[in-house]
């Protein structure tokens, strides 16, 4: 080993808290050696949504062979990786169990350090990979199938929530809405997509407001007001036009998350945003932040697509910081499905 690598640390990590199957080298908590996922989507959309013990079973089978290849393409092997990494919360628990079970096999076999990350730190650490010059205090916006949560992020590891969704997550509401519209699962992309051939101005639906939370988020009357316009159109013969409902519906979502965030950026006098999480990919979120943030003088961060959604590559990320701050985890480690950010 020369004197520059002398001090390189290179964590594998594991993701398995939904429904990608994913392991990945990460080092120095910056450079991504090795990404690798396994997407199980189309075995569930058949279903509409994620089936949970679908979901466990696949991950079972796969996660061997999905770490063996980012071992093998990142050029190392489990004797060179410094620590192992693994998501144990929030998620579903018996997909979480899958990634805590591998994880504490090779760390036991290996006499590797066990580090247990967060899923949403993952997801906040994500901004990391692409933005080199990145550090804390930044705010960051999460949102992800399972979780809207404004996060001031004071420093590595050191997070405090602002607000977060009462009822549906954002993610949640573009599947349920792009169900109800015919467009199918997953439906993010899919109202993306289509939302760019629509009039986001064609329908008036509801900006919620929620009492005693500023900085709260709600979607489900979003998504009832979509419900019952469709209701209505059909009730009255009125044909849906599927993109301008799309459109209408993503403005809405976008709207109350940008105007949140910018007034808390205000408030709390935050000098760079952040996006994370699957929604964060939506080119509509994006374009709104980067006008918002670029006219009140801010600088906006945000990952890569493939950053977005469930990685490994992100778990790496925080796992390193993680690992640097001294967290340990046994070999007692459980899978927690309700995980709080900040607990350990
Ligand atoms: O972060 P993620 O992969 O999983 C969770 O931790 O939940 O997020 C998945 C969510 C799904 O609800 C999916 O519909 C949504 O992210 N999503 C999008 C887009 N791409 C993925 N939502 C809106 N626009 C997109 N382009
Ligand atoms: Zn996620």
């Amino acid at each position: 080993m020369d004197k520059d690598t002398a001090k390189d640390i290179k964590i594998l990590a594991i993701e398995s808290s939904c429904d990608e199957t994913a392991a990945a080298v990460v080092r120095n908590g910056r450079e991504v050696l090795s990404n690798i996922i396994y997407s199980q989507i189309a075995l569930h959309t058949e279903y509409g949504g994620v089936v949970p013990e679908i979901a466990s079973r696949k991950h079972i089978e796969k996660i061997n062979k999905v770490i063996d290849s980012a071992l093998k393409e990142a050029g190392t092997t489990l004797q060179d990786i410094d620590a192992i990494a693994v998501t144990y919360g929030p998620g579903l628990v018996g997909a979480l169990l899958v990634g805590v079970s591998a994880a504490k096999a090779m760390a036991f076999a290996t006499n590797k350090p066990l580090v247990g990350v967060h899923h949403i730190e993952g997801h906040i650490s994500a901004n990391y990979i692409e933005n080199l010059n990145l550090e804390p205090p930044f705010m960051c916006l999460v949102v992800s199938g399972g979780h809207t949560h404004l996060v001031n992020v004071e420093d590595y590891g050191k997070y405090t929530i602002l607000g977060k969704t009462r009822d549906d997550a954002a993610g949640e509401a573009f599947d349920k809405v792009a169900r109800a519209i015919g467009l199918g699962y997953p439906g993010g992309p899919k109202i993306d997509r289509v939302a760019k051939e629509g009039n986001p101005d064609a329908i008036a639906f509801p900006r919620a407001k929620v009492e005693n939370g500023e900085y709260d988020f709600s979607f489900s009357g979003l998504k009832s007001a979509v419900l019952n316009y469709l209701n209505q159109c059909e009730m009255k013969g009125e044909e849906i036009v599927v993109p301008d409902v799309a459109a209408s519906f993503q403005k809405a979502v976008v709207d109350v998350l940008v105007d949140h965030s910018m007034d808390a950026v205000k408030r709390y006098g935050a000098k760079k945003f952040a996006i994370a999480g699957g929604v964060a990919s939506n080119s509509s979120l994006r374009k709104a932040f980067e006008e918002r943030c670029a006219k009140e003088k801010i600088e906006f961060y945000h990952p890569s697509p493939m950053y977005c959604t469930d990685n490994a590559a992100m778990i790496g990320v925080a796992g390193y910081y993680e690992f640097l701050a001294g967290t340990r985890h046994g070999y007692d480690l459980n899978a927690i499905p309700q995980l709080k950010l900040g607990e350990r």
